[in-house]
């Protein structure tokens, strides 16, 4: 199954890019396999796609943690874990303090299980390169970081991907909201009026406009085109509307231009 994923990930059957059925690296160079190194490209080839995103993956990933190709690194680099808020998912240059290198050890400490859930884990030498990554400080690709450029040039500045996605139910406690933008986002323009979020159901509704809650923006460590939306109050149970306000624009001071909402639920088992 994963060969599968993995040979459908490259295009190419029958290499088996990446890991084999035990998760250990398939020998590099085999038939044109790329090989596992220490860059985000090799690791969401080998590791992410083909392993983690049987699960990892759309608007009800486990913990909000997408990990497809699309989305992984905004959810990643300096977002903290939803798990144990205190530990960021990946502390760039800390691999010891990134709760994603505890999951994968099953390091003592952790809150539910070892990933990939129900195993087959990676093995420790999979795992030295993903910490290793993140000792050089987990940067992007460098084809994300040139493309970036080009699409700087010829589009507009734009929301790549949210978490929670629009529209879907989050089920486990949210300690924050992840948006991740086409671009780096001028940080100097993040306050209390251009990112809002309210609360919309029926224990609102007396209210035409819902007041926004307290919340605090910041742009993860890192990852300068995303942002973290993190409420003062954890969210309790309801129905929740972000606004970005379109005036928010990236560091060649191209605008969103229109506003941009999205809504999601939260609704977690007490
Ligand atoms: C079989 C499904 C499954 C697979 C495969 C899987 N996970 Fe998970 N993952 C979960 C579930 C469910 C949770 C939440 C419950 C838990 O932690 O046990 C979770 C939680 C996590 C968390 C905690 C997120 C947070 O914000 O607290 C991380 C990090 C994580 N997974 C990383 C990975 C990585 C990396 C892989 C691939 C190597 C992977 N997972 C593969 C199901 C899976």
């Amino acid at each position: 199954m994963v060969a599968l994923l993995a040979a459908a990930a490259t295009g190419c059957a029958g290499n088996g890019n990446g890991l084999d059925a035990n998760g250990n690296p398939v020998t590099p160079g085999a038939g044109g396999a790329t090989p596992l190194t220490a860059d985000f490209q090799s690791i969401q080839d080998n590791v992410f796609t083909p392993i983690c995103t049987k699960c990892h993956i759309g608007g009800g990933a486990p913990e909000g943690l997408q990990l497809d190709a699309a989305n992984s690194y905004a959810m990643l680099v300096g977002v903290p874990s939803a798990e144990q808020p205190a530990v960021m998912r990946v502390a760039p240059g800390a691999p010891a303090n990134s709760y994603i290198i505890r999951k994968l050890q099953g390091t003592a400490g952790i809150s539910g299980g070892q990933m990939p859930l129900g195993g087959p884990y990676l093995p420790q030498s999979t795992i030295d390169v993903i910490a290793q990554w993140i000792t050089a400080g987990a940067p992007k690709p460098a084809a994300a970081m040139s493309l970036g450029a080009s699409v700087k040039a010829v589009q507009h500045f734009n929301v790549a991907t949210t978490s929670p996605a629009n529209g879907t139910i989050a089920s486990m406690a949210l300690p924050q909201i992840v948006v991740a933008f086409n671009g780096d986002i001028d940080s100097t323009l993040l306050n209390n009026t251009t990112v809002t979020l309210a609360r919309t159901d029926a224990a609102q509704s007396m209210q035409a406009m819902p007041p926004p809650m307290p919340v605090t923006t910041t742009v993860p460590a890192g990852n300068p085109s995303a942002i973290l939306i993190t409420p003062r109050t954890p969210l309790t149970n309801g129905t929740y509307r972000v606004t970005l306000q379109g005036s928010l624009a990236n560091m060649n001071a191209q605008a969103l231009g229109t506003d941009y909402s999205f809504t999601f639920t939260v609704d977690v088992l007490k």
